[in-house]
């Protein structure tokens, strides 16, 4: 293809609606959220750029949860095929904001770096569980239509709850 035509080929690609399959958006939320993490654990980060990074982080992901059980776990705690792992997904959300909040409240800055990589750790595992069981089960069982339908919620409540003013993950263009 000539790079003339595709140009416009890109073009094009932006101008469509944007994709509100709600799986893909909350896979572009994890990937900011691997991306923030991969600096936090970086060898040669000082404290000040983990604890920037963290501060980031913490806001993608409460925003990300929030709009996550809104959207997506609620409407399926009591489906039969979902119930273990929505359950599951919702109560370690809780524990997440717990060790959040915990971060805040340690005064010593090694135990908070700490603290930060151990977070990171219980993050990766709940994200590489939803994007290996839950994500491809529902994407096989639910329609498009209602994958659009739940992305669209998902999207306002991001917004609704994104605490700073950059648009990042699903929010960014
Ligand atoms: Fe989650
Ligand atoms: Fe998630």
């Amino acid at each position: 293809m000539s790079r003339k035509k595709t140009k416009l080929r890109k073009v094009a690609e932006k101008s469509q609606p944007m994709d509100k399959n709600v799986v893909a958006l909350l896979l572009k939320d994890h990937r900011s959220m691997k991306k923030l993490m991969a600096s936090i654990k970086s060898q040669r980060a000082t404290h000040a750029k983990i604890f920037s990074s963290f501060k980031k982080l913490e806001k993608l992901v409460y925003s990300h949860m929030k709009a996550e059980e809104t959207s997506l776990l609620h409407r399926i705690q009591d489906h039969k095929v979902f119930e273990d792992e929505a359950n599951e997904g919702v109560e370690e959300h809780r524990i997440h904001e717990l060790v959040m909040k915990n971060v805040h409240k340690l005064s010593d800055k090694e135990r908070r770096v700490t603290q930060i990589k151990i977070f990171c750790e219980f993050l990766e595992h709940h994200l590489k569980e939803e994007e290996n069981d839950l994500f491809p089960a529902f994407n096989k069982y639910a329609a498009l239509s209602t994958r659009k339908k739940i992305g669209a919620i998902f999207l306002k409540r991001r917004k609704d709850t994104q605490r700073s003013g950059k648009k990042i993950g699903a929010l960014a263009n």
